[in-house]
């Protein structure tokens, strides 16, 4: 019988800093079996924190994303629609080639422009007060901005999207996460709807109901609303803990934060060390054996749910000596925080530009920002890694 270890037994403690855990895990071995904490305290999983296996599983085609190969349905797969997180080759390669054109790292950089002004306008409004949550006034508009305009979303609908989005991605309780998949069907069903009627608008949203791959292909409609849910949940949900964990961190360093204003050319380092040190997304979204098969050793059955477990992995001390030290001038490389293989972020290029606008931009023009007490609580959930609020002033 295998030993299950009970996250849920560390408490409190293990949201606000799960990282010795997840050391004293990894002392033990790359691979165990885990019960989750509350809210899925129901559910036993394969969790992998181990560097190397990590990596490994993340392009392991047996481990499969698609439930349905072992009779598993996900509730946004149910409720939502069909998305590249829950598909596997060759669904998820067609899936991925009706989208991958416009997140290339060119298509991207046509956004720096309005990245810039949008971050700037955020900054307008937010430094006359002196003091703010900069999570409210700066990391969480910024993304859920780009990705609205980029997309197409109208701005009167950001703030109940906001509620609806956080509440799927970190739950507080299995009801009110079931609640928010129901209310976000609804309301992309209605934005996909006025799109149809609307005619051209020149975003993607737009171009994916209109126009077919260059094959004739085109998204049936619970693909479509698949695909408007991934995007825009995975578009800002996760950017903005990196923003706000990358303040957070170089206030806590003021060294290094004091060597990135002087060498504003750091900020890249400092955002990259970020995704390592304290990555938004602690684990990847799950995988089911498709077949048995063995990770790091250990028999996986066919059917187990795994978790990947990144932020363990980029603390792994084989893989990034001394890890639980924010360096900014570490080699970073070979980080796990946007995932490996096929369901490598689609986003990356995206999130890294706007994390590096954002900070660069903050540092300049509020060149005196501190912390203005604690920061608020660290999300729930084993998905997400971030705070709910940050205070700052200036
Ligand atoms: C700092 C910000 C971000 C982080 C840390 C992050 C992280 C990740 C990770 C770890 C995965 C793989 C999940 C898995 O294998 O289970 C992923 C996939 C994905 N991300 Fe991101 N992401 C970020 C920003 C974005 C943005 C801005 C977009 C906007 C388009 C985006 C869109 C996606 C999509 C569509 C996938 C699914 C890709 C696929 O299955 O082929 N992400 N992301």
């Amino acid at each position: 019988m295998t030993d299950v270890i009970d996250l849920g037994e560390f408490g409190d403690a293990f949201r606000r800093d799960p990282h010795p855990v997840y050391a004293r895990l990894r002392e033990l071995g790359p691979v165990h079996r885990v019960r989750l904490p509350p809210p899925d305290a129901h559910h036993e999983t394969w969790l992998v924190v181990g560097y190397e296996e990590a990596r490994a599983a993340l392009a392991d085609p047996r481990l499969a994303k698609d439930g349905s190969r072992i009779g598993v349905t996900f509730l946004d797969e149910e409720l939502i629609g069909r998305h590249l997180l829950v598909t596997d080759p060759p669904q998820h390669t067609r899936l991925r080639a009706l989208v991958s054109r416009a997140f290339t790292v060119r298509r991207v950089e046509e956004l720096r422009p309005r990245i810039r002004r949008i971050t700037d306008g955020l900054l307008d409004a937010m430094l006359p007060r002196g003091r703010a949550d900069l999570v409210e006034s700066f990391a969480h508009p910024l993304p859920i901005t780009v990705i609205c305009e980029l997309l197409g979303v109208p701005e009167v609908d950001r703030a109940e999207f906001r509620r609806m989005s956080t509440e799927a991605v970190a739950p507080t309780s299995a009801e009110s996460e079931y609640d928010a998949f129901v209310r976000l069907a609804a309301y992309l069903t209605g934005l996909i709807e006025d799109k149809r009627c609307a005619g051209p608008g020149g975003d993607l949203l737009g171009d994916l109901i209109r126009t077919a791959g260059e094959d004739g292909d085109r998204l049936s409609p619970r693909e479509l609303r698949g695909m408007a849910f991934l995007l825009l949940i995975a578009g800002h949900e996760t950017t903005v803990n990196l923003v706000s964990s990358a303040v957070l961190t170089l206030l806590r360093h003021p060294g290094q934060l004091a060597a990135v204003r002087a060498d504003p050319g750091l900020v890249d380092a400092a955002v990259e060390e970020t995704l390592r040190h304290e990555g938004p997304v602690e684990n990847a979204t799950y995988r089911y054996a498709a077949q048995p098969l063995e990770i790091g050793g250990t028999p996986i059955e066919k059917g187990d749910s795994v978790l990947v477990g990144l932020t363990a992995a980029d603390r792994d001390p084989h893989r990034f000596p001394g890890p639980d030290r924010f360096d900014i001038h570490r080699d970073t490389r070979g980080h796990l925080a946007f995932g490996h293989g096929v369901h490598y972020c689609l986003g990356a290029p995206l999130a890294r530009l706007e994390a590096r606008t954002a900070i660069r931009t903050l540092l300049d023009r509020a060149p005196d920002l501190a912390l203005d007490g604690p920061p608020g609580d660290w999300l729930p959930g084993v998905l997400m890694r971030g705070v709910r609020s940050l205070p700052v002033r200036w």
